[in-house]
């Protein structure tokens, strides 16, 4: 990188090894806040950056992207979701975009089957049983979940994250495993998964974890329509993406005994408010959006959101290019 500098501008505090990549390299400026920058914050400090290192709760707009200027080269956020970010106007204006995909699939995966286990086991009201001085003489049907044995798991999304879901789970005794929505190469023999419409994934699927990305296509899938035709004992958790689903559904998916249980770890909005009817629920499981939560995982992420930005500098191609 001959010349001057690069100017990157870091919208919140990362782990070290980000920094550390960067440093010697860039004139860095940064939010110094574990909390998200507030937009016009964004706005007033970005003026004449080369590049910008985001989360996923910064909006990346035509507005953020008028703020930075044209010297703006490339947008690398620290996340594997980049719905937040307006590729389609960075493409027009030649800002290459970059996630970080891999780095995280292990522990979004591990915390999936941990939900799974959490809402399939009803592991949560147990705990608030002792807790609560519930726990009296055993009960022959106090309690009872759902087993994995000999279960028809369905995914939607059979990309790394749902591949790592789903190879976990096997060994639990999965009968059968079918998926809908994408699949990389080679997952689907790999598993001896089938391929099915999505209607059939929702009829036939004992449990359905959602693996996918926020697309127009999967937007609210899951609506009062797919949760009518899912079995009345099936659990579905989500780590993908909360507008997978529609909420208010699921509310009534819930309540009416349509489906057993929910487990999700990504919710719309978020953060979702604690007096949101869902919270309520004793058959529904939310975490706070922690699917990745991992100092393995986090370091990788800024290290690689970090060296996507020097690999643009660099006219190398970066590990997780969404755009151009
Ligand atoms: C991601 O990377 O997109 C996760 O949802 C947050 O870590």
């Amino acid at each position: 990188m001959p010349g001057e500098k690069p100017k990157v501008y870091i919208t919140r505090r990362i782990p070290k090894p980000g920094i550390d990549i960067l440093k010697d390299h860039c004139n860095l400026s940064f939010w110094d806040s574990d909390e998200a920058i507030p937009k016009e914050e964004l706005i007033k400090n970005i003026t004449g950056i080369d590049a910008l290192l985001c989360m996923l709760t910064d909006p990346i707009d035509t507005e953020v992207l008028d703020a930075a200027g044209a010297s703006l080269k490339v947008v690398s956020t620290m996340s594997v979701g980049y719905e937040h970010i307006n590729t389609e106007e960075c493409k027009k204006r030649n800002i290459f975009v970059c996630n970080t995909p891999n780095v995280s699939t292990d522990s979004v995966a591990e915390l999936t089957v941990a939900l799974l286990l959490l809402t399939c086991r009803r592991l949560l009201e147990g705990v608030k049983a002792v807790k609560d001085g519930e726990w009296g003489k055993w009960k022959p049907m106090w309690l009872c979940g759902t087993e994995l044995s000999q279960r028809t798991l369905g995914i939607l999304g059979l990309g790394r994250i749902g591949y790592g879901v789903a190879r976990r789970l096997k060994p639990f005794g999965i009968k059968r495993l079918i998926y809908n929505d994408v699949c990389s190469v080679g997952y689907a023999d790999d598993l001896d998964a089938k391929f099915v419409d999505f209607d059939t994934l929702v009829t036939e699927s004992d449990i359905i974890c959602i693996c996918c990305n926020l697309t127009p296509q999967t937007k609210h899938i899951f609506n009062k329509d797919a949760f009518k035709k899912m079995k009345n004992s099936a659990i579905l958790i989500n780590t993908g993406r909360g507008g997978v689903i529609q909420h208010d559904d699921l509310y009534e998916a819930l309540t009416s005994g349509q489906i057993t249980a929910a487990g999700l770890d990504v919710t719309e909005p978020e953060p979702l408010p604690a007096d949101h009817p869902l919270v309520g629920l004793h058959n529904c499981v939310i975490l706070p959006h922690m699917g990745s939560n991992t100092w393995d995982s986090r370091n990788k992420m800024a290290e690689t959101a970090a060296g996507n930005i020097l690999s643009v500098f660099r006219n190398e191609t970066a590990i997780g290019q969404v755009n151009i």
